[in-house]
């Protein structure tokens, strides 16, 4: 089978790729990435090596139709494996048209080419959030039948993809699957995430900071377990039905902190509060019975053990993430905007008590 993977230099698509190259040694990779700040090759270095004959790389834009339509011309497809998004939530509050623009217009240009090309088959990534948040006191879990309630302009651009590739299943008969997963953790992820930011912080004895809603929960699943759940959907999930994938762990962010730093012994005062940022959901879980009883597929990682390695995968490798820090220091204008926006944001929400 020969895969075109979307947004393979970042987290989840890295995983991916590892993952698929090794499990199934028939296969070919194509691996389109526009290498925005959250994608990095150095990820695959080692790949490129050990499977120069079975991995391509292809530099380019989803938002470029032309570009996307050489790439499936040239390649020819059996699958389009669409990981590309813009992914960071407090990112989309400074910037929602850049994630409308890949998320949401990017999607529909690979939809295009996929119905162009008759593709055979088109598996969308996406989230947990886009069914909206849960009180923390509510016994019920998102099935795939819940209502989508997204409530930040991230969670809205994936809703929005999510609802324009089930329409090309149903006005097209593009043949179509979408898996929904909850948060994920691993090696490879960027920095300004939660777990990686709050590892790298505390190899600093640097500030952990979190929100006054530090007992917002969220359900965790290691990232190779979502490859495999990915896997399945690939091999027998139903074309057209959309699964969630989640683990049913779920951990408040003052619990990840804690779990941090007692893995990596530096001491509770490194935690400081900061006021909420806007539309910050309370808790997602899902109801992932339905990948459960028909595909058969179950996390098989422990979340202390996942956690463990993961940590000390940040631990192994400071030189990758340090790298990536520094190249981070010439956006420090979007913390700026971030800290000019938090103030703002306070100062409206006073007038309006
Ligand atoms: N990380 C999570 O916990 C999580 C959970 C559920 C779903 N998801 C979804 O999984 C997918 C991957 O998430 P991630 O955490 O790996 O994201 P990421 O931000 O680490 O990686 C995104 C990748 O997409 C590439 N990209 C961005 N815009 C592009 C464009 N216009 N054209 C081509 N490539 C582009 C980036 O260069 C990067 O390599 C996303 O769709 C995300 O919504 C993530």
């Amino acid at each position: 089978m020969k895969l075109l993977v979307t947004g393979g230099a970042g987290f989840i698509g890295t995983n991916f790729i590892r993952y698929w190259l090794k499990e199934y040694p028939d296969d070919v990779i194509v691996n389109l990435d526009r290498l925005t700040y959250a994608g990095n090759l150095t990820n695959l270095k080692d790949i490129v090596l050990a499977y120069s004959d079975r991995y391509v790389f292809a530099h380019g834009n989803i938002l470029d139709d032309t570009f996307v339509s050489e790439i499936v011309e040239t390649h020819q497809p059996d699958i389009i494996v669409n990981f590309a998004a813009e992914s960071h939530n407090s990112r989309a509050i400074l910037n929602p048209r850049e994630f409308f623009a890949t998320n949401v217009m990017g999607t529909q240009v690979l939809l295009d080419v996929a119905r162009q090309y008759e593709v055979p088959r088109f598996h969308h990534i996406s989230t947990c959030e886009v069914y909206g948040e849960l009180p923390l006191d509510s016994p019920d879990a998102f099935a795939e039948t819940a209502p989508y309630r997204p409530q930040t302009p991230y969670n809205a651009s994936k809703a929005s993809a999510d609802h324009l590739v089930n329409a090309y299943f149903h006005s097209f008969g593009l043949p179509i699957t979408i898996s929904n997963c909850s948060n994920n953790y691993g090696p490879y992820q960027h920095p300004e995430k939660l777990i990686p930011l709050f590892a790298t912080n505390a190899l600093q004895d640097l500030p952990l900071t979190l929100y006054r809603s530090s007992h917002n929960r969220r359900e965790w699943l290691h990232v190779d377990d979502h490859c495999r759940a990915i896997a399945s959907v690939i091999h027998n999930g139903k074309i057209g039905e959309t699964y969630n994938v989640g683990s049913g762990v779920e951990k408040s962010i003052e619990e990840i902190s804690d779990f941090i730093l007692d893995v990596l012994g530096k001491p509770e005062s490194l935690k400081t509060y900061v006021p909420d940022r806007p539309g910050h959901d309370c808790r997602y879980l899902l109801d992932s019975d339905k990948i459960h009883r028909e595909l058969g597929w179950k996390p098989i990682i422990p979340f202390e053990e996942g956690m463990r390695q993961t940590i000390q995968w940040y631990v192994e490798n400071r030189d990758w993430w340090e790298k990536i820090q520094q190249d981070a220091k010439s956006d420090s204008v979007e913390e700026d905007k971030w800290e000019k926006f938090s103030k703002q944001k306070r100062e409206t929400d006073e007038v309006d008590k």
